[in-house]
């Protein structure tokens, strides 16, 4: 794996990290080079725009956004840069996330975000789907998703549930 960051995790709170831990697992499991870092639409904006603004020039391909409540990360980030940028709801103490799903996916026509389930599904999503967008010009990640896929369904298949008593 080459130590170039491709995907850069940019969460609004270190407390978001118990969540996006599953997306930094799943880009390793599938030698995807990140960065994961802290950086707040509200309380860092400034430094938040920057990274954003350089994160192509400095050779990233994906950014993802995690953030809860008044969820703005994603979109700020898609607001400075022309890449990707995919958005991940964190769970919210009092609305349980449905806070962070609606700010993040109600962005104004022009500036998207793609935006995934809350919680851990929609982190471990993320991942997936940035491997899948690198699979395309790189056929490394592609067999690599190829294998998941089938081992996945293999594992599903067979499951079995246990007999009434
Ligand atoms: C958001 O506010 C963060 O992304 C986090 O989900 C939420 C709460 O942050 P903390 O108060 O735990 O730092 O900006």
């Amino acid at each position: 794996m080459s130590n170039q960051p491709l995907v850069g995790i940019v969460m609004g709170s270190d407390s978001d990290w118990p969540v996006m831990r599953a997306c930094a697992e799943t880009l390793k499991k599938f030698g995807i080079a990140y960065e994961a870092k802290v950086l707040s639409a509200h309380r860092t904006p400034d430094a938040a725009l920057e990274y954003a603004a350089t994160a192509q020039q400095r050779g990233m391909k994906i950014l993802i956004g995690a953030a809860g409540g008044a969820a703005h990360l994603a979109g700020v980030l898609a607001a400075k840069t022309e890449l990707p940028v995919l958005a991940v709801p964190m769970p919210s103490k009092h609305l349980q996330g449905l806070d962070s799903l609606l700010a993040m996916v109600q962005m104004p026509g022009g500036i998207p975000v793609a935006t995934f389930a809350i919680g851990e599904a929609g982190a471990t999503n993320a991942a997936l789907f940035s491997a899948a967008m690198l699979a395309l010009s790189d056929s490394t990640i592609a067999s690599k998703l190829s294998d998941f896929r089938k081992q996945q369904t293999e594992k599903v298949l067979a499951k079995s549930l246990p007999d009434l008593p």
